[in-house]
């Protein structure tokens, strides 16, 4: 790479990506303010880069204040005047930065990318491929895995033909509802009711509902639409919500899985929606759940296992239900969870001995070690 106008620093330039196009935009800030008040700055050379819901790069301020939710407002990217542009040529590391009225400006390359992306055009494997061409280690899983968590159907394919128990459910593509709704009534009334109307890939609940009767189902499908073309619609599945984190090993060993989790929705909310993740406290957080240790065992064998079967690297959360019955099934893996110090990712991490600054801290020192390339 040519000369920069920056001053040498022998520090790793972490840059801290967040925001993007996804319906979650809001949320990765949200995460992005925790992370960067996090990063150990003696160690680090830290570049926050945000993605405007239009898709602009842009040179953040590196303002964690900002980027909180301040009294129920969501905070946003704005675009700001310098632009930035990362080369997807791993020859030249650079990052070039443009503003208006003047030529533009070279910055040293970054050392190590931390994807604080939700949803699609970030936890789907698009930013992780941009990543792959430039030769840049990043924080998480890679393209195929990204690309294939962040997609119900596909994610449900994976993990049942690894072995693993799943929710029964339909797809419902976008041309077979403009073709043929009442076929996909029916295949949906076979499920019986009420059924959960899901964006394939969506997240935080967006574009989710319940759905307690065939009366119901083809609004939900069109708000389901609204996120994403492609829906899925689920069985209800009567039991208790557990979720435990997953970190890659440092050692090359199985992955470490932390203690459980339970969200407890409670109050007039009928699941865990996105005012309940967000915005109110009708939801509980059991750290650790209150579980018995077979239960608790079974869990933490499955979250490895889901881990493995969809090739996750650096983090995921696995998200369960605990049928009354006593059935583990899994529900999603997030390869990019929600990453705030009250999220649940950072909580189970907590309560298994690795706080939040620990824990950033082993994801970036688990990305820097990986070699970029087939793996
Ligand atoms: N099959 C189901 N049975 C019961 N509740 C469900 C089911 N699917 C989703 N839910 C409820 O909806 C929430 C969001 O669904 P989820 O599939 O996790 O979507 P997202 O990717 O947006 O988090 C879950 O946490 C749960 O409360
Ligand atoms: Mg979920």
């Amino acid at each position: 790479m040519g000369s920069t106008d920056e001053p040498v620093s022998h520090k790793p330039r972490v840059a801290v990506v967040f925001g993007g196009r996804s319906t979650e935009h809001a949320i990765s800030c949200v995460t992005a303010s925790s992370v960067l008040a996090a990063l150990d700055r003696e160690k680090y050379d830290v570049l926050p880069i945000g993605i405007t819901r239009e898709g602009r790069w842009v040179l953040a301020p590196d303002d964690p204040e900002k980027l909180a939710i301040h009294g129920g407002e969501l905070p946003e990217v704005s675009a700001s005047a310098q632009a930035v542009v990362l080369a997807s040529d791993p020859t030249r590391r650079a990052l070039v930065v443009h503003e208006p009225d003047s030529a533009p400006r070279l910055l040293r390359g970054v050392d190590v990318v931390l994807p604080l992306l939700h949803g699609p055009y970030g936890e789907d494997g698009t930013i992780q491929g941009l990543l792959e061409m430039a030769g840049i280690p990043y924080v998480g899983a890679g393209v195929f895995a990204s690309a294939a968590a962040m997609d119900k159907q596909y994610m449900k394919l994976v993990l049942t033909g690894s072995g693993l128990p799943d929710v029964p459910h339909v797809v419902v593509p976008p041309r077979q509802w403009e073709s043929d709704p009442a076929a996909v009534r029916e295949s949906v009334a076979s499920l019986g009711f009420p059924v959960f109307v899901k964006p394939a890939r969506g997240g935080s609940s967006i574009g989710i509902s319940k759905v307690h009767g065939s009366g119901e189902l083809d609004d939900a499908i069109e708000l389901a639409q609204q996120a994403d073309p492609k829906v899925i619609v689920e069985a209800m599945i009567e039991g208790r919500e557990i979720e435990v984190g997953v970190l890659e090993s440092l050692d090359g060993g199985a992955p470490d899985v932390s203690v459980p989790a339970e969200i407890v929705v409670r109050g007039e909310r009928e699941f865990y929606d996105f005012d309940a993740k967000y915005l109110d406290d009708a939801t509980r957080i059991d750290v650790p759940a209150n579980l018995p240790e077979p239960v608790v065992e079974r869990i933490r064998q499955l979250a490895a296992w889901a881990f493995e079967a969809l090739s996750c690297e650096g983090l995921a959360r696995v998200d369960f239900f605990l049928t009354s019955a006593g059935d583990v099934v899994v529900n999603e893996v997030n390869t990019m969870p929600g990453f705030t110090p009250t999220s649940v990712f950072p909580r189970v991490w907590a309560a298994s001995g690795l706080p939040y600054p620990a824990l950033v801290e082993r994801l970036v020192q688990t990305a820097l070690r990986r070699r970029p390339g087939l793996r």
